[in-house]
């Protein structure tokens, strides 16, 4: 290739990433958020206090706290103290007149219980992943959340990142082709503990609602509901479900597959691919939180996209970061007077807890009580 030909397929180059990098699926991707409204955290554990640093870092507001104990309550005050008010229980959090809008942040056994009460006392909700144990309880939350009209959102944050809006956008563009295969994993190593809401069947633990909630509902987000899904899977000592994999199998005319590990016994990368005719999108570990990624043309060319999350997001104590997106989203919601996110909407949040429960039936895996 002469200089000329290679200075002529540089700028071509050039001109293809100004042009990728350009257009926007429509979420805002504000850094600051507006002080518009006054946030109460619902469960003072560790992912209340990622969300809280992240919020506070943007400008938005967490008004006050709500534990069931009053010392954990004052100590996450402690943490943050630019929050007003701390409650020893969550009723009085919850009846708080001053509070626009609420975090539930609990394990999953109490996402139902919390959820309900809080649109109960006419509070809109935030509710943490997964939505809850299972389908029917979502259903419940959800038909109170349109019989008052209140807001109601998953905090599947992963669907509100800079990378992942960038990927949903040029996935749906055609960028990639048509999409025949997802590749997807989330195995995170926690040594087992019964006592941990991840080993412990009272607080619905298990990989499935925690971990493998995140490649579900991100293959949901890009390829709809499957027509068919395979489970394999194996159980702890405690009954809850810890290493397991899944094939989706879309009728959709193209035979597309996505596949599917996730787990808590062992680390795994962490990582997705988006395969298509044309080419594939590679997401860097850890996919789901804010990360970067590659098109991979079938020409040979390339695309990356880096969203420096590192400088950008990081909070420099080992939490998640970015999830200030979610919350905007929330606010902008409220804002407008809407009861759901168009990005992260109702049907999406059941469809999600349908497919967990399908794969829990296949695993033979129920918690006390459930029906599937
Ligand atoms: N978005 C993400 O990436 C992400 C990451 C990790 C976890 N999560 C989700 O966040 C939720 C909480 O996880 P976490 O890691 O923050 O758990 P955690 O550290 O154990 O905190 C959960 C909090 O829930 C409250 N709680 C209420 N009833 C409880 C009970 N019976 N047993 C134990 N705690 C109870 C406690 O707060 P008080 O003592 O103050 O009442 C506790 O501190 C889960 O739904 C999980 O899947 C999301």
């Amino acid at each position: 290739m002469t200089s000329l030909q290679k200075g002529v397929r540089k700028m071509m180059e050039n001109v293809k990433k100004e042009f990728l990098l350009g257009r926007s699926y429509p979420v805002q991707l504000d850094e600051k958020m507006p002080n518009t409204h006054r946030w109460g955290i619902l469960g003072s554990g560790w992912i209340a206090s990622c969300f809280s640093t992240q919020v506070i870092k943007a400008g938005g507001n967490i008004a006050a706290v709500g534990s069931r104990e009053l010392k954990k309550a004052q100590e996450f005050q402690r943490e943050f103290p630019s929050i007003k008010k701390v409650y020893g229980s969550y009723e009085e959090l919850i009846k708080d007149p001053d509070i626009d809008v609420i975090y539930v942040a609990t394990p999953h056994a109490q996402h139902h219980e919390w959820a309900m009460k809080c649109l109960q006392h006419n509070k809109p909700i935030l509710v943490e992943k997964a939505f809850t144990q299972n389908y029917k309880q979502a259903k419940e939350i959800l038909d109170l959340a349109k019989e008052k009209n209140l807001f109601v959102m998953e905090a599947y944050w992963t669907r509100f990142l800079p990378h992942i809006i960038k990927v949903k956008e040029l996935i749906d563009r055609g960028e990639i082709g048509d999409i025949v295969q997802i590749i997807a994993d989330h195995g995170v190593y926690f040594p087992f503990d019964p006592k941990h809401r991840l080993y412990a069947p009272e607080l619905a633990g298990g990989a499935l609602l925690d971990l493998g909630v995140y490649p579900i509902s991100f293959v949901q987000f890009l390829l709809g509901n499957p027509t068919r899904i395979i489970a394999a899977g194996s159980a702890t000592p405690t009954g809850v479900d810890s290493n397991d994999a899944a094939i989706f199998e879309y009728e959709n005319g193209k035979g597309t597959l996505a596949i599917l590990a996730f787990g808590s016994l062992a680390s795994s990368p962490i990582t997705a691919a988006i395969c298509g005719t044309k080419g594939r999108i590679e997401i860097e570990r850890q996919f789901y939180r804010p990360s970067d990624f590659t098109v991979f043309y079938n020409d040979g060319s390339t695309f990356e996209y880096v969203s420096k999350t590192h400088e950008n997001y990081e909070d420099g104590r080992g939490g998640l970061f970015g999830m200030h997106f979610e919350a905007s989203e929330v606010q902008r919601c409220l804002l407008e007077g809407k009861v759901e996110s168009s990005v992260m909407p109702w049907e999406d949040t059941l469809s999600v807890m349908k497919i967990m429960d399908e794969i829990r039936r296949q695993l033979d895996f129920k918690y006390e009580g459930e029906t599937l």
